[in-house]
């Protein structure tokens, strides 16, 4: 639609964050219009991010397994063979579906979709650079940041990403052919999902992580390890307390030098190609902050305050950009509450209570304090473990990987934490996160009647074990 302001609620970005406010406010009565510069809806998380790796983890799972479970389950395959650029069309066709879908959204809401950069000329003025030419001015009386994030570079430029041979996770998500030998710099969440894709469609992974430990923040040492081993049984390669120094393309191949934590050692991995995932952040670029007042951290960060309030107070600011975890779910609780808070004057999201989920196979999920968290607080806990060797479904599937794991407050026995490595994980970490919403304690869970045969009876037994004692292990 031709934009028509001036509107209530302005939402520049149109990733998880921004698409999502967008259709808030408008159900909430308010004018909106939403202004996007990528040429799509859905931001990082659709385009390149959440949506196109998923589709890559499950159809590179399914051709793992097609090529080395089936057999044992009675299935005989033959000739099975990748085709690379059919799976490539098939993980675009998810995305577009979803992008288009989130536009009938928009119409269906009376958005209006303002395709453009937007930029402060003030603070209730934006000029929009449009991509089909030309350039229009919208007034509004709010204003929502949602502007995301963006790969961050590797430190001091040491590495320049041509994301060919040496990629960001966008590159990694299309590169046309199984690479031979591949070094992913950054044992975090984005390494080990893109790790796991290649390494199953049959590229040789090292992973060179700087830390003693793989999963990036938040994760519970013990799942980190246990997640290490799961891995490495599956082939990748890790090179831990490692800092990669710098990378060099010579003669066709990258040559990766890095030095041990403590700096005696030195070595160079040579690869075909690199993925550089050592993190993300905030994206600001061209939206001429200035002329609206809103200041930055020293991270780069947009400052908000507790009602997602910048330094001018009528525009808000959520998801990649600001405070916090960087996590589609998290950008959306944020818009919604950003919203609510225009109109209603409050608003609210749990920072307790947000999953995080890493989408190997197994997967990797938790929620709320880790068990090293809790040591350096001194909180006293309980701790209730139940694997899923011990679990019937899982058994039956022959899928009996990981094990859940139950902090409880030893005095309350409220639960503080969930930490899930198997399964399903991704799924069963909701239940948890609802009962954190409720202040649940762990005798709540498992007290409450869970399906038979399912894999959701580890996370109940994993509960029974954190008040009392599990009955089947
Ligand atoms: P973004 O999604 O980054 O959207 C911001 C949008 O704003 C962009 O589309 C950008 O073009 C637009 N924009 C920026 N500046 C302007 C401007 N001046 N004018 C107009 N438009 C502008 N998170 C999960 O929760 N689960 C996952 O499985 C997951 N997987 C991921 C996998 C990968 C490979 C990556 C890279 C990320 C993944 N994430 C995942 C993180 C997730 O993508 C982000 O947390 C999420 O997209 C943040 O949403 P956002 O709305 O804050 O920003
Ligand atoms: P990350 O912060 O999770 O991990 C980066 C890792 O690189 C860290 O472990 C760090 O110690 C290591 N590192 C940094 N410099 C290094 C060096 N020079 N040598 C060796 N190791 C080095 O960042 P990542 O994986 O890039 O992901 C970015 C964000 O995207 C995540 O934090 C997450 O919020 C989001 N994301 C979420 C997903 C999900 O929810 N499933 C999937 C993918 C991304």
């Amino acid at each position: 639609a031709t934009p028509s302001g001036p509107y209530d609620a302005l939402i520049i970005g149109g990733g998880p964050g921004g698409y999502v406010a967008a259709i808030k406010a408008a159900q909430l009565g308010l004018k909106t219009a939403c202004v996007e510069k990528r040429g799509a809806l859905g931001g990082t998380c659709l385009n390149v991010g959440c949506i196109p790796s998923k589709a890559m983890l499950n159809n590179s799972h399914l051709y793992h397994q097609t090529k080395h479970d089936l057999q044992k389950r009675g299935i005989d395959v033959s000739d099975v063979s990748l085709n690379l650029p059919q799976m490539l069309k098939s993980k675009e066709q998810s995305v577009t579906s979803l992008t288009k879908g989130i536009e009938m959204l928009f119409k269906q809401n009376k958005v209006d979709y303002i395709r453009g950069a937007a930029s402060f000329v003030s603070p209730n003025r934006v000029a929009v650079k449009l991509l089909d030419g030309g350039e229009t001015e919208v007034e509004a009386t709010n204003i929502i940041i949602a502007t995301g994030s963006e790969v961050a570079p590797f430190p001091g430029g040491a590495i320049e990403i041509d994301e060919q041979q040496i990629v960001s996770s966008t590159g990694a998500l299309e590169l046309q052919e199984v690479p031979g030998k591949m070094v992913v710099i950054g044992g975090g969440i984005i390494g080990l999902e893109m790790g796991s894709v290649w390494s199953r469609l049959g590229a040789e992974v090292t992973v060179v992580e700087f830390l003693g430990g793989i999963g990036g923040a938040g994760i519970d040492e013990e799942v980190a390890k246990q997640f290490q081993k799961l891995l490495a049984k599956q082939g990748l390669k890790f090179k831990l307390n490692t800092k990669v120094l710098s990378a060099e393309k010579r003669d066709g191949k990258v040559f990766v030098k890095t030095q041990s934590a403590k700096g005696d050692k030195e070595e160079t991995l040579e690869a075909d190609v690199v993925l550089v995932s050592v993190g993300r952040r905030p994206y600001t670029e061209g939206l001429n902050l200035e002329a609206a007042g809103v200041q930055l951290d020293n991270k780069g960060r947009v400052v908000i305050d507790d009602q997602f309030a910048t330094s001018a107070k009528h525009i808000r600011c959520i998801g990649d950009v600001t405070f916090g975890p960087m996590l589609a779910h998290k950008a959306e609780e944020e818009g919604i509450a950003a919203v609510e808070h225009i109109k209603h004057g409050h608003g609210h999201v749990n920072y307790n209570a947000i999953p995080s989920v890493v989408y190997t196979h197994p997967e990797v999920a938790w929620v709320g304090k880790t068990e090293q968290d809790l040591k350096a607080a001194g909180v006293k806990y309980n701790v209730g473990k139940f694997p899923f060797a011990a679990n019937s479904r899982a058994k039956t599937n022959l899928d009996t990987e990981g094990f859940v794991k139950f902090l409880s407050e030893k005095e309350t026995d409220r639960i503080l934490g969930v930490h899930i490595i198997g399964p399903n994980a991704g799924e069963m970490i909701s239940e948890a996160v609802l009962a954190m919403e409720y202040g649940a304690s762990s005798e709540d869970i498992a007290r409450t009647t869970h399906a038979h045969p399912t894999l959701s009876e580890a996370f109940k037994e994993a509960a029974m074990a954190a008040y009392s004692k599990p009955i089947h292990f």
